[in-house]
């Protein structure tokens, strides 16, 4: 393997990821946000959030089918950035539009159950960003994969959550369960079976 196959998707994987937080970085120092700008962020981190999760559980089923080593290494980012985005996003709620006041939060906001799903989603998405390196991945053997498991649960209450804090238009969220739940089919017996048998490429994987 060369340099460039070698570092080339890493670094690309990463660039594309850090992309909309670099976006919004510059729309926040140039003043390009609404006039409510905490909520564009929190439009914006949760949206690059789920967008990362689905990527994240696309990663499985098109290496199954394709075959590029790279597309296990875009699971793993994706989910780690996915739970970045998610975090930056759960911080803005709390730090930014609630300035960490916690009897103000309790009363307002974490008892709503679209809160909820969030926070679970959250929850669920730490011990795989924790456990996604590669030292915890051998420390936890088989093991690692159930973990890595947490990110369909994940998935699925983030979209519960994405469904419930939606005011009048459900559009969007219901593109984002379906997706998820094409992808989660797609880890059947069943449908593994299917794609191993549609697999283009011979396994590049080592
Ligand atoms: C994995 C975790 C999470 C993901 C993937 C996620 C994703 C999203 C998405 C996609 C939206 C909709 C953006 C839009 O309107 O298009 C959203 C909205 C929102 N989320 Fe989350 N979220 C997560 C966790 C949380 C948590 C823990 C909280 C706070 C407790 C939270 C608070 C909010 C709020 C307040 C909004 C509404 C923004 C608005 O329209 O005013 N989210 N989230």
């Amino acid at each position: 393997m060369n340099r460039l196959e070698k570092y080339g998707p890493p670094v690309i994987l990463n660039l594309l990821a850090l992309l909309p937080l670099a976006w919004l970085a510059w729309d926040i120092a140039l003043g390009h946000l609404s006039v409510n700008p905490i909520q564009d962020i929190q439009i914006r981190t949760g949206r690059t959030a789920i967008i990362m999760l689905v990527v994240s559980l696309a990663g499985t089923p098109l290496y199954r089918l394709l075959g590029y080593r790279w597309l296990r290494l875009m699971r793993r980012l994706a989910g780690l950035y996915g739970f970045g985005y998610a975090a930056l996003h759960f911080l803005n709620f709390i730090g930014v539009d609630y300035r960490f006041n916690l009897d103000y939060l309790r009363a307002d906001a974490l008892d709503k159950r679209y809160a909820i799903a969030g926070l679970a989603a959250l929850i669920c998405l730490l011990p795989v960003a924790v456990t996604s390196t590669r030292g915890w991945q051998r420390r936890l053997g088989r093991r690692w994969r159930y973990w890595h498991w947490l990110v369909y649960p994940a998935a699925l209450l983030a979209v519960t959550h994405f469904f419930w804090q939606a005011k009048i238009d459900v559009s969007l969220p219901m593109v984002f369960a379906a997706l998820i739940i094409l992808l989660l089919l797609l880890r059947l017996p069943f449908f593994r079976r299917m794609t191993a048998g549609l697999k283009s490429r011979p396994d590049t994987d080592g």
